[in-house]
């Protein structure tokens, strides 16, 4: 059933439970919700459609929320096949709409339509253009590369509410009362926006000057009172790539498990010496998706990886890599390797660690030959102490 996040605004959307690998490398054991609205005025507007699984639930949802009416104006804050699957769709069975997207929007949909059928049903927008609805007059502001370049967003200053696109989204079906909206609106954010602190930090500048009541993603829950105070918290510090949580990431790769036992020891000896969170990860086995959120939450980072074809483990190197894509920076990163004849994981994460933004590697690095001794403690203690300086 549709439900009402205001008297006019509807909400359409609809989850897909069975999503567990959202774009087909994010693991989303809670599925996942592709948000649409319907703001029901003197003239009807669609707010985005649907991905190509729910496609005909949306349209189900969308007619029942609609009673009859005919919806004028469909508009699209982001061409992502994600919430566009739908516009083929909608357009033809509602011959009354108009598409309303940026300029960037509209050169796009050619590579997803056929859209020689929407001759003339096409409108774009520049920042600052309004729509008027009735009460409700939306107002579109580009917002691009949050995530796409044809992404824009719109404020509707009836009801105070800001239609945010992917920003202020999250992994998982629809609840509205989710308690921990941080939890999995951080992974996703830092997966999915996490190159683009300057496009999302643009679009808080400009959104700071706007009357919000209410936040409307295209994922995870409409946010408003002090959950919404508390993602507006969180995304200023994440679009400035700042540290959240104070404390200590330790992510290790480790083959046989003498660098994990390690890093456990490093970590230890962290917790000993006051440090107020240490956060351990196997990054052979546990969700990369979420070892890259960790990696932005804290302020000090840990490697410990053991050697490896002359190089570094390779779920270190595809932790670098995710990292370096993701434009990580601005953090302290201390390293621990091993190396049973030839030690080389430092030379190769130093190597990586160079070419991202505002590193600072913290010495000494620690190498290890086998498994820890205790003649390899004082090393581990003077880099948990340079760690903590
Ligand atoms: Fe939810 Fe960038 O699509």
């Amino acid at each position: 059933m549709p439900t009402n996040i205001t008297t006019d605004i509807r909400y359409i959307g609809i989850d897909d439970a069975d999503m567990h690998l959202f774009e087909s490398q994010y693991h989303t054991p809670e599925g996942m919700c592709y948000n649409s609205y319907l703001i029901m005025d003197e003239h009807v507007a669609i707010m985005d459609t649907t991905d190509q699984r729910t496609v005909e639930p949306w349209l189900t949802r969308l007619a029942e929320a609609l009673g009859g009416r005919q919806p004028e104006y469909l508009v699209v804050h982001h061409l992502e096949p994600d919430h566009a699957s739908g516009i083929g769709r909608a357009m033809e069975t509602y011959p009354s709409l108009t598409l309303v997207c940026s300029a960037k929007a509209a050169q796009m949909l050619p590579q997803y339509y056929d859209t020689s059928a929407l001759e003339g049903r096409i409108r774009t927008v520049k920042e600052g253009d309004t729509l008027a609805l009735g009460r409700h007059v939306l107002t579109f502001i580009m917002a691009p590369m949050v995530h796409w370049p044809e992404v824009m967003v719109s404020y509707d200053a009836a009801d105070a509410a800001l239609f945010s696109a992917d920003g202020f989204g999250k992994f998982g079906v629809y609840d509205a009362d989710a308690d921990d909206w941080a939890c999995e609106a951080r992974r996703y954010y830092f997966n999915i926006c996490g190159k683009y602190g300057q496009p999302v930090a643009t679009l808080l500048r400009k959104a700071a000057g706007l009357n919000i009541e209410r936040i409307l993603p295209l994922h995870g829950p409409v946010l408003e009172g002090q959950r919404m105070a508390e993602a507006l918290r969180l995304y200023g510090i994440w679009s400035a790539y700042g540290v959240e949580t104070e404390g200590v990431f330790v992510a290790t790769a480790s083959i046989h498990g003498n660098t994990a036992a390690a890093a456990q020891r490093l970590a230890d000896m962290l917790r000993a010496k006051g440090c107020a969170k240490v956060a351990v990860a196997d990054l052979c086995r546990s969700d990369m998706a979420e070892a890259v959120e960790d990696a932005f939450r804290y302020g000090r980072i840990v490697l410990c990886a053991s050697s490896y074809d002359a190089g570094v483990f390779t779920p270190m190197a595809d932790f670098l890599h995710h990292l370096a894509a993701k434009a990580w920076q601005r953090r302290r990163v201390a390293l621990v390797e091993n190396g049973s004849w030839a030690p080389s994981a430092a030379k190769t994460m130093r190597a990586a660690l160079t070419a991202m933004k505002d590193i600072d590697i913290v010495e000494p690095t620690v190498t290890l030959r086998g498994s820890l001794k205790a003649a390899d403690m004082p090393a581990l203690e003077a880099l948990a102490d340079a760690i903590m300086a």
